[in-house]
């Protein structure tokens, strides 16, 4: 018996990456699909040793609820981190405008729940990172895509796009810019400074539209040489038109599903009521142990430890590239993140084209790139992700000649 789903319940469709990751977790595959971060620079030890020592010091408190907008000591610590990065004053940021959330995917959901009806628009930069795209469709939104090129997000398409909505008479329906604005996932470029600054300014200009703009800051802390630029909110008069999202999961492990947002004013009561509905609040326990391992001065150990880890690993795919596959596959190093967006020319990369068949046959998985644009009708087809988060640097040298193969066998038989 099928039961009569809500709207939502029926948007809600299986996402092609997930039979992507099921086989990478099969162990028959080099997966260079899967995001995930590398295994054995999780903080282990570090955690274990702390946990210990923190229910002696905070007693019962982390084994308790905690409120919607998650633990004060942690909100305050990654106001002061964020401001610090930002070089402006953690005063700038009130702290009833810090929320916490379970990875910021849900933070991406709730804004999403709260901003957007079936038939709404939100604007997405193409490629853009595919789980979101997957949130919008079961929210039903109308996602319109920008190209964007080495320096992120086409600003001036951004306004072009802009004018047709308006033109159209549809400036109400636009709820969301969307915008990773550090090592994006996929393309693995950052939004360049200038156009941080251009896109507030092009949005401010269109007076008939007061879309929320999210800064998803997911990779800002994985840059290879830890430089790093001014977040895309820190130009925003008081943080009043962007949400900035960041994570603790790339950094310091996604298993304790914790995230943050600095709010517009005016959205944070919504956030946290909707938030109430999914869970109370994060789980408290986690922020407490984050909240100690930042105390203990072990965050940014960890963080140099890991940034060298994805600087060798990124460069170790990049040389077997280059040595392996020559010109078939153009791409461009990125200097952070966990990606390399790759072009293969002519050859349709679809999971349900011949390439991915040959790369099924040699043991290689890879994130077909039109996963990653809103609009596929319009994407190139030639466009893959590696990833050289989970796998070592031997794997990572053995999947490219695995797909380099696969280039080969697909090139012979045409
Ligand atoms: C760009 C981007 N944003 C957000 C997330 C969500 O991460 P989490 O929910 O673990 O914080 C990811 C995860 O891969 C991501 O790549």
């Amino acid at each position: 018996m099928d039961f009569n789903l809500s709207g939502k319940g029926r948007r809600a469709l299986p996402q092609p990456v997930t039979y992507l990751m099921n086989k990478g977790a099969s162990g028959d595959f080099v997966s260079l699909a899967a995001g995930l971060v590398d295994s054995e620079t999780l903080p282990a030890e570090e955690v274990r040793d702390l946990i210990s020592g923190l229910l002696s010091e905070r007693g019962h408190e982390p084994l308790q609820y905690g409120i919607n907008a998650g633990l004060a000591s942690l909100r305050e610590k990654v106001r002061s981190r964020v401001a610090g990065q930002d070089s402006t004053s953690a005063a700038d940021i009130p702290l009833e405008r810090v929320v916490l959330s379970t990875g910021s995917q849900q933070m991406l959901y709730i804004l999403t729940e709260i901003m957007v009806d079936p038939g709404d628009i939100v604007i997405t930069s193409a490629p853009s990172y595919f789980v979101y795209l997957g949130t919008l469709q079961t929210a039903g939104a109308r996602i319109v895509t920008i190209p964007s090129d080495r320096d992120g997000m086409r600003v001036d398409l951004l306004a072009e796009a802009l004018e047709k909505i308006e033109a159209a008479g549809q400036a109400d329906r636009l709820k969301i810019v969307y915008v990773t604005t550090y090592f994006q996932n996929p393309s693995g470029v950052s939004l360049s400074i200038e156009r941080r600054k251009a896109l507030l300014d092009t949005m401010a200009s269109f007076t008939s539209m007061r879309p929320l703009v999210i800064e998803d800051a997911a990779y800002r802390e994985l840059g290879f040489s830890g430089a790093d630029k001014p977040s895309m909110w820190s130009f925003d008069d008081g943080g009043r038109n962007v949400a900035y999202l960041g994570t603790f999961s790339k950094p310091f492990s996604p298993g304790f599903r914790t995230g943050f947002a600095f709010l517009p004013e005016n959205l944070v009561e919504k956030v946290e009521i909707v938030k109430g509905n999914h869970d109370f609040g994060s789980a408290n326990f986690n922020q407490h142990v984050i909240d100690a391992f930042l105390e203990r001065g072990l965050y940014d150990k960890h963080l140099s430890k890991i940034r060298e880890t994805y600087r060798a690993k990124c460069l170790a795919m990049c040389e077997a590239i280059d040595r392996e596959m020559g010109e078939s596959l153009s791409y461009m190093r990125p200097e952070g993140g966990l990606y390399v967006w790759g072009d293969l020319g002519e050859i349709d990369t679809d999971m349900q084209g011949v390439f991915f068949e040959r790369c099924l046959e040699e043991g290689v998985l890879y994130v077909p790139g039109i996963l990653c644009y809103g609009e596929p009708e319009s994407a190139p087809r030639s466009k893959l992700r590696l990833s050289f988060g989970p796998a070592c640097a031997e794997e990572i040298t053995e999947g490219i000649k695995r797909l380099s193969k696969a280039i080969s066998s697909v090139g012979s038989s045409r």
